[in-house]
């Protein structure tokens, strides 16, 4: 038994350490900085979400979590993604839960919080509960929270307001004062989107109007009285949509372990698969994006890694996307070239 059950009473000394923690500043100029070099078009939320979390920090005395964020907004412009991002800007833990999971109950909460003694579950923790006993300050990310079951809801009131959660199985408190949680929705975003560019210099009567909206898609007045902040999201236009593009196809380049060289997507590649997504309408998220740009060139990427080859440019051919290689060679006198004429152009 450990020492500290054994004298005294270990849960409250626990929960009294986690209130004492001590005081973090960081750079929040930094920290924007980084999420706004991944989470493209969405510079607003990054700042804002970035001065939230160094004022919240910096707080030594606390009995409630950093932070209770909602993040709204059009499916595929980034929710998720930030939330990832985030917990590797600050080097914390993401405990990552599809909401989608628990719309069926209360008791569809037992994998997150436990179950009672006696009932199938109760040898072990929750997922929650349990990943916040070993990880207390994890970024805690609940996924299209408005899926959830309304009494699943309830269930983190605690969490929110209190600073704990209850195990189920044995009843022991587990703090969340170090925690931040995320929450994503696609609730209300229209008018959320058109309260948010209303009300830009006003934030107590865009916080009021976005609680009513909220309200109205049905979320609970109590947990829409603990959130901290709502963050919108914009959809994405323009060249956002082609900075996003980009990106995927590097991360899909470097997935089949190759590389993309310096300036090696044709420009008729990267509109080609905008044109794509515009095809799909106004609902298209990065999703389909990703989808699209899978048809598009894993084939051509597999053929030339059996190949050999390391280093490749996608260039559009006869209507279709073929991955190039090019040599190291070819690939630093592109780099420097393509200097030069940047130069020149400056
Ligand atoms: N703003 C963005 N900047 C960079 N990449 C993005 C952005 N938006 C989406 N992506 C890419 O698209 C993928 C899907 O986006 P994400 O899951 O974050 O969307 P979401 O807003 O959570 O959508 P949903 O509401 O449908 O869950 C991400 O993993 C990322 O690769
Ligand atoms: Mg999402």
């Amino acid at each position: 038994m450990d020492i500290l059950d054994r004298l005294t009473n270990r849960e409250v000394l626990e929960n009294r350490l986690a209130k004492k923690t001590p005081a973090v500043v960081i750079d929040a100029g930094k920290l924007a900085a980084d999420l706004k070099s991944k989470v493209i078009g969405q510079d607003s939320v990054c700042d804002d979400i970035a001065a939230q979390i160094r004022r919240r920090l910096a707080l030594t005395q606390r009995d409630k979590p950093v932070g209770v964020f909602m993040l709204a907004g059009p499916p595929g412009t980034g929710k998720t993604y930030l939330g990832k991002r985030l917990a590797s800007a600050l080097q914390r833990k993401l405990l990552h839960f599809d909401m989608t999971q628990y719309s069926a109950g209360a008791h569809s909460a037992t994998q997150l919080f436990g179950a009672a003694k006696g009932y199938v579950g109760s040898d072990s923790y929750g997922k929650l509960t349990g990943g916040l006993r070993d990880t207390p300050n994890a970024i805690v990310l609940l996924d299209e929270i408005e899926k959830a079951h309304p009494e699943v809801h309830k269930k983190f009131l605690t969490a929110w307001n209190d600073g704990f959660i209850t195990e189920a199985s044995d009843g022991s408190q587990i703090s969340t004062n170090q925690a931040i949680f995320l929450l994503t929705t696609n609730a209300a975003t229209d008018t959320l989107q058109t309260l948010s560019i209303t009300y830009t210099n006003n934030p107590d009567e865009l916080r009021r109007s976005s609680v009513q909206a909220l309200r109205e898609a049905r979320f609970a007045p109590e947990v829409l009285n603990r959130l901290d902040r709502i963050f919108v999201f914009k959809p994405l236009s323009g060249l956002d949509v082609a900075r996003v593009t980009a990106l995927e196809i590097e991360a899909m380049v470097n997935g089949y372990g190759l590389n993309i060289s310096i300036g090696g997507v044709a420009v008729d590649v990267l509109l080609d698969l905008m044109e794509r997504q515009e095809k799909l309408g106004a609902s298209a998220s990065a999703r389909d994006l990703v989808r699209s740009i899978e048809d598009t060139i894993a084939d051509t990427l597999i053929t030339a890694k059996l190949q050999g080859h390391t280093m490749v440019e996608l260039v559009w051919e006869s209507g279709a996307v073929a991955a190039r290689p090019v040599s190291s060679s070819e690939e630093s006198i592109t780099a420097s070239s393509q200097k030069t004429q940047a130069n020149v152009r400056t």
